[in-house]
């Protein structure tokens, strides 16, 4: 089967930063991926090249097998199958538009009729957890947490095959992280949707991606299934990351 993302050699500076040297990964469709690192490693910069915000100096990134060509018509067709979920997903939100208008663009996108698409809102938002009355608010009139599950609900809509989170239980706390990761989880499980979850967090990524890689100063360090990648990492880097974060067990839902 086609790789959901594949990425090799990227490569990408800013003027004497190399955010991302030499990096080379892929991403099995239907699966749950990792992304870890300390704060500036390069994360975020990956996923912008994955969407085809960041143009890479050299290397190429395939989405479901198809590689980004310039033009927004190709910027267009690589948002229908791969949604982000950005680090501030408050400040992804227009300040504004009501939440109805920002969900009605995804139906011009579609070109799905009004009463479709809201029908199909409708049973997300339920699937998050959100009232319907979500749709009238305008972006500073829901909570931070509401913001992050409008995010998702939006991205939801239209459609992905690929879902990529940065950093997607920051500033959130404990009780509605676990929920958060839940709900992507059981997504991803419902919908057969590839979920790449980036996060500073090896906790969150140990808990519920199937693969991770670690990633330092631009570069992937390690890379592996979690259990043993986390269990016995080669890295002494990857060994100060784990340190640095208090052990967790998967949650009863989360067993596999
Ligand atoms: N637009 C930019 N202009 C200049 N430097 C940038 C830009 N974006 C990122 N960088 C630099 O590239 C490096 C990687 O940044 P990136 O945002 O990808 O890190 P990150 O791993 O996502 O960090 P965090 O965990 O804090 O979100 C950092 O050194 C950062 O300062
Ligand atoms: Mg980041």
């Amino acid at each position: 089967m086609t790789d959901a993302i594949s990425i090799s050699n990227a490569e990408l500076r800013f003027g004497e930063t190399a955010a991302l040297d030499g990096v080379s990964l892929t991403i099995p469709q239907g699966t749950c991926f990792g992304i870890v690192g300390e704060s500036g490693s390069g994360k975020t910069t990956l996923m912008r090249a994955v969407l085809g915000l960041q143009k890479l100096d050299q290397g190429e990134i395939c989405v479901l097998g198809n590689p980004l060509v310039p033009g927004r018509a190709a910027l267009k067709q690589r948002a229908s199958f791969i949604q982000p979920i950005f680090q501030d997903p408050a400040a992804s939100l227009s300040p504004r538009s009501r939440i109805s208008t920002m969900m009605n663009e995804v139906g011009t996108v579609l070109r799905e009729p009004h009463a479709a698409l809201f029908e199909r809102l409708g049973v997300i938002l339920n699937r998050l957890g959100l009232p319907q009355s979500v749709i009238e608010k305008y972006p500073h009139e829901i909570s931070g947490g509401q913001a992050r599950r409008v995010a998702i609900a939006r991205a939801l809509l239209m459609k992905p095959s690929i879902l990529i989170a940065d950093e997607p239980t920051a500033g959130l706390d404990v009780s509605v992280q676990g929920d958060l990761l839940n709900l992507l989880q059981d997504i991803r499980q419902s919908d057969n949707i590839t979920l790449v979850i980036i996060s500073h967090n090896l906790a969150i990524v140990r808990l519920i991606a199937e693969n991770a890689v670690v990633m330092r100063s631009g570069k992937v360090v390690e890379g592996g299934e979690v259990g043993s990648l986390f269990k016995s990492p080669r890295e002494a880097y990857t060994c100060e990351l784990l340190a640095a974060w208090p052990s967790v067990t998967r949650a009863p839902a989360l067993n596999r």
